[in-house]
């Protein structure tokens, strides 16, 4: 009985609650003003009903390791700018001036940065988007480039490989990452949708792992992970993740949606390959086969 009144709950919350709206992530869907939670983005956007959508889930040995995939060319990722850092209603974003370029390791073009943003949990729990193994991390740093000779967005998503993502992982460490505080001291300022304030000098370098650290990653041809989803997009993923402590994975979680709600697990959830192919740098073959080998060997000497 109490099944069969649970099941009518479920039922008649269904019909109520399946109203449209402006698309949303599934935290913020409440009955009284629906939106269109992940499932309902296709509501928004047809395209984000595609066949090549991110994010997936890297399952590592089915990667296929490709030669081309050399360490990438980083160009004026050390240069110091000012910007505005903005609460945009689902992320914080920082605009970049269009002076960073990435090239190389098997991209088709180069591309200028446009902007960065970030996908985090609550209070530092799972928040990435990609997810590598299943394994979901506190937050991941997606830094936004379109070829060099297009100058806005828009244009460089109707060119199916417009755009490139750089995608970052971080994870929890003991120590405060300092080359953070500019970011996470401006985040109390920020705190309501479409609030934005300055943001003291920064570089990319700063942001993501040295140079060295970054011949590790993966690629696959995917779409934007927020409505409308198109299907332009080169996505690198670097294992080698980004260490930030808790208390400063935490801050993330003080930034708020438009309704005053947290703004937490900004999420997409994974989605289906669909038969793409995901592949792997040399570097990653390195690391993953290394991996293994310690596994193997700790488990041949009993330690595991
Ligand atoms: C920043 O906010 C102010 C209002 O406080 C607004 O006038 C301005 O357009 C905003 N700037 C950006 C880049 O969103
Ligand atoms: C770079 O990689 C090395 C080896 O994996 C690691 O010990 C070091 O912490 C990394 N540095 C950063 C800043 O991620
Ligand atoms: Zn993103």
């Amino acid at each position: 009985m109490q099944q069969l009144v649970l099941v009518a709950l479920l039922a008649s919350g269904w019909t109520v609650c399946s109203g449209s709206g402006d698309w949303c992530y599934q935290t913020q869907f409440i009955c009284e003003h629906p939106c269109n939670a992940p499932e309902k983005w296709n509501h928004a956007n047809q395209d984000c009903a595609g066949t090549n959508q991110s994010p997936i889930n890297i399952v590592t040995r089915k990667t296929l390791k490709d030669e081309r995939l050399i360490p990438l060319q980083f160009k004026n990722y050390q240069q110091i700018f000012r910007s505005i850092i903005k609460n945009n209603g689902h992320s914080v974003q920082v605009g970049v001036p269009h002076i960073s370029t990435v090239s190389g390791g098997g991209l088709p073009a180069t591309y200028k940065a446009v902007q960065f943003h970030l996908h985090w949990g609550d209070n530092g729990g799972p928040g990435s988007e990609h997810t590598i193994d299943g394994e979901q991390y506190p937050m991941e740093l997606h830094i936004v480039h379109m070829k060099s000779h297009y100058t806005d967005l828009t244009t460089a998503l109707r060119d199916k490989e417009g755009v490139a993502v750089l995608g970052f992982f971080y994870e929890k460490s003991n120590s405060a990452n300092r080359k953070y505080d500019p970011i996470i001291n401006t985040l109390q300022r920020i705190k309501a949708t479409n609030g934005n304030t300055s943001l003291p000098s920064i570089s990319l370098a700063q942001l993501i792992p040295p140079e060295q650290n970054l011949t590790s990653y993966y690629r696959y041809k995917g779409s934007l992970t927020t409505p409308g989803c198109t299907e332009s997009v080169v996505w690198t993923l670097f294992e080698n993740p980004i260490p930030l402590s808790a208390e400063q994975l935490k801050e993330f979680s003080t930034v708020q949606y438009h309704d005053g709600k947290p703004m937490i697990k900004n999420f997409r959830p994974v989605q289906s390959l669909n038969g793409r192919q995901v592949f792997r740098s040399a570097g990653a073959v390195f690391l993953v086969s290394l991996t293994l080998l310690v596994a193997s060997l700790a488990m041949t000497m009993g330690l595991s």
